[in-house]
């Protein structure tokens, strides 16, 4: 059984979906600090299975050996954790304790428990900046900002742990920019308050939520000056975990992947897409940069490929239909 920490968030609750569909038996354990309990009977309704749900904290010693104790977990896929980049800046403490903090718990209570098998959400933050094109596993560690070091501290913690033991599979997923909704629309990203993120604040602004876009900075280094992200559709994404879970099977020890498109998309480009989803133009204004922005960032997901055999299939065009989707059916969220 696959215990998915943070299961009822964006990303974790839709790789329960994946999961489920290619024949896993998963326990969500999720402490609701940003997601809804309605995620709960969503993820039922897709799947058409009962699923155990568990409200904890992985930050608690107690909470999590409840988990172990009643369910039979034999691997752990952690998704939970705080992940504003410009919160962790103004409260960093909060970021390193919840951060660092459970996935060190999490990896005692599975050490006790003998389960050896691990998928850590790593980020392509870990990269940092300014410009990369192409960015390959190889790539140094340079982070910028409080969020970043965590999952760098995560991604050395690790690297420690599979040191010492030898039978410990860790798959670091490093993700660039999950966009995009289930395609029944019943499940998606619901940010709290103002969305920091371009796709769900180009969402509200298409429903009628926000009055204009701010694109922050025209005059990158880029083809039409906006920043350039790798984009990558979040049920892609989620079936990155399932390939994971395969490769942790053959006693991989540690590896780490980047899971994106290999394309980089701009600001412009993505605000196009959704006009074309939503089938109107969207109102945006030109702003300063956003300070910490970089102008570009993708991947090369050739290793993820050669290894777990896993690669893209959806375009930005599908992306965009799927979160207008989603933002049309529950214009408030969840
Ligand atoms: P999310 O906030 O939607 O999901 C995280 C879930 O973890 C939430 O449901 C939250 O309630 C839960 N959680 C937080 N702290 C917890 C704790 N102490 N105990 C139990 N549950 C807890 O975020 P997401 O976008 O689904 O991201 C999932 C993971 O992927 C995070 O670790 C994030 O850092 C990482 N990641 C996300 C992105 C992105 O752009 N969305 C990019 C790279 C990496
Ligand atoms: N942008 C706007 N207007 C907005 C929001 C964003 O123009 O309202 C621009 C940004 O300047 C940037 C691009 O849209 O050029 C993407 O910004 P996002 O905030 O959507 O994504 P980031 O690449 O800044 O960061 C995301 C996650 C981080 C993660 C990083 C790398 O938020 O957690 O991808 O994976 F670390």
């Amino acid at each position: 059984m696959i215990l998915v920490t943070g299961g009822a968030g964006y990303i974790g609750s839709h790789t329960v979906v994946e999961l489920i569909s290619a024949g896993y038996d998963v326990v969500i354990a999720d402490n609701l600090c940003n997601s809804k309990l309605e995620v709960i009977p969503r993820l039922e309704e897709i799947t058409g299975r009962k699923l155990p749900f568990i409200q904890a904290d992985m930050c608690s010693e107690a909470e999590t050996e409840a988990i172990f104790r009643d369910y039979p977990v034999d691997t752990v896929i952690h998704f939970a954790g705080l992940k504003a980049v410009g919160e962790s800046t103004q409260i960093p403490l909060e970021y390193y304790r919840v951060n660092i903090g459970s996935a060190v718990n999490v990896l005692q209570v599975m050490a006790r428990h003998n389960v050896k098998n691990f998928v850590f959400s790593s980020s392509a933050t870990v990269y940092g900046g300014p410009h990369f094109t192409g960015i390959k596993e190889t790539t140094p560690y340079h982070v910028t900002n409080p969020y970043g070091r965590t999952k760098r501290m995560i991604e050395e913690i690790l690297t420690d742990a599979c040191a010492a033991d030898p039978a410990l599979n860790v798959v670091m997923l490093r993700y660039f920019n999950p966009i995009g909704a289930h395609k029944s629309g019943r499940i998606g990203e619901d940010p709290n308050g103002i969305p920091n993120n371009l796709v769900p604040y180009i969402a509200q602004v298409a429903v009628g939520r926000r009055e204009f876009l701010n694109v922050y900075g025209n005059d990158y280094n880029t083809p039409d000056g906006t920043g350039v992200r790798d984009y990558i559709h979040v049920v892609d994404l989620a079936k990155g975990h399932v390939a994971a879970l395969k490769k942790l099977a053959e006693h991989c020890g540690l590896k780490a992947y980047n899971l994106g498109t290999g394309k980089g998309s701009s600001v412009m480009d993505v605000l196009h897409a959704f006009e074309r989803a939503c089938g109107r133009e969207l109102p945006y204004r030109i702003q300063p940069r956003r300070p910490g922005d970089i102008d570009m960032c993708f991947a090369d997901p050739g290793l993820a490929l050669a290894e777990l055999g896993w690669k893209t299939e959806y375009d930005l065009d599908d992306m965009c239909r799927d979160s207008w989707n989603w933002q049309q059916q529950n214009p408030n969220g969840y």
